[in-house]
């Protein structure tokens, strides 16, 4: 306002080549430049930056250029030179700029990858961690099993009371014992496996491949396994993946009742389609998740166990599991025994 003032109508001589220019470039601001100055004056008072903000450009602009006498005919055509060299310049600036940035962004999104497969082999290894023991508890039946008819055929053989039934029966008791630890093997091989496939399957046969590995170490800890599966359908996902959802989850609620020393201890397994959604809860009687820490526990690195075995990594991948890659949903909250953990997966 106060340049307008000050130039009076010769304003309108340097608002036409404005106008003139703004139309094809689409952007530039107009400014003014204001000095105190003795020396300068009279060269920079009144006089028009326009736009000369915009470059960052160390390519500088020759001086008539931007200091450019308005008033004639001869500073407008001038002052379009300007203009136009400071659109063609800022142009090609913002040409970089946006190449480089799409460099950056690709960058950045191929370092939030790695990141993620990082943290995913972190919690993978945890998991084989917990499975080590699990195996444990799988094999001691079966390896019992097998010690006590060896020793019993042993027995009767230093007595000299064998049979040829009693060795046939043993024999074939002890390939039966064998064949179950190689298909705890097997079982746990292909829960491993980095199968990133989609598949056909069900929430029914991941429960059941979850329990096959998990279901006797819980067991042995007097914890009860509840089920109540209440939907059949196939769907294609990433079975795989979900499986180790399925399996922190029950390693959670198993971890909680211990800690808690919980009598009666229970983890509840829950399966329902709901519309286009199937469902699934996982349940226990621990107590639940106070409230300060609710909004925390899908966090990286985010643990109360630290200091046991806990790496805070489970539920954090599990979130990334059913929502980045299965597109689903997976929330918490709290029920008057314990926490319920939901996954919603639209099929
Ligand atoms: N069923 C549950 N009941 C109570 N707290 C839970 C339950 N499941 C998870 N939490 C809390 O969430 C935290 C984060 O879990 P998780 O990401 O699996 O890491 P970690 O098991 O290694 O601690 C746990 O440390 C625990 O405090
Ligand atoms: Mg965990």
């Amino acid at each position: 306002m106060a340049r307008k003032a000050l130039m009076g109508p010769s304003i309108a001589l340097e608002l036409k080549a404005l106008n003139l220019i703004s139309p094809m470039s689409g952007f530039f601001t107009y400014g003014e430049f204001y000095t105190n100055s003795k020396t300068y004056k009279h060269e920079l008072l009144n006089q028009t930056m326009t736009i000369l903000s915009l470059s960052e450009s160390s390519v500088n602009l020759n001086k008539t250029d931007q200091f450019c006498e308005l008033k004639d005919n001869r500073g407008v055509s001038k002052t379009l030179k300007a203009l136009s060299r400071l659109v063609y310049q800022t142009t090609i600036e913002l040409e970089d700029i946006n190449n480089s940035l799409s460099d950056k962004v690709e960058e950045e999104i191929r370092k939030n990858r790695e990141k993620e497969n990082k943290l995913m082999q972190q919690s993978r290894l945890a998991q084989m961690g917990e499975m080590l023991s699990m195996i444990a508890h799988q094999w001691r039946q079966p390896l019992a099993a097998i010690s006590s008819t060896s020793t019993a055929l042993e027995v009767k053989t230093a007595l000299g009371k064998y049979d040829k039934e009693t060795v046939q029966n043993s024999a074939k008791n002890i390939s039966k014992y064998a064949q179950h630890l190689s298909e705890t093997i097997d079982d746990f091989r292909n829960f491993f496996k980095s199968n990133k496939e989609e598949l056909e399957s069900s929430l029914n046969s991941m429960i059941t491949s979850v329990l096959a590995i998990i279901q006797a170490s819980i067991e042995d800890k007097n914890i009860s396994l509840i089920l109540e599966l209440n939907t059949q359908k196939r769907f294609v996902t990433y079975p795989n993946e979900l499986k180790q959802v399925i399996l922190n989850l029950i390693k959670n609620a198993e971890d909680v009742l211990l800690e808690k020393e919980i009598e009666d201890a229970y983890i509840k397994i829950t399966t329902y389609s709901d519309g286009e959604t199937e469902v699934l809860e996982v349940s226990d009687n621990a107590g639940g998740i106070t409230e300060e820490i609710l909004n925390k526990i899908f966090d990286p690195y985010f643990s109360t166990k630290l200091e046991k075995n806990g790496t805070g990594l489970g539920l954090y991948m599990s979130k990334t599991i059913v929502e980045d890659h299965c597109g689903g949903e997976l929330s918490v909250s709290n029920s008057k025994d314990g926490a319920v953990f939901k996954m919603i997966l639209n099929v």
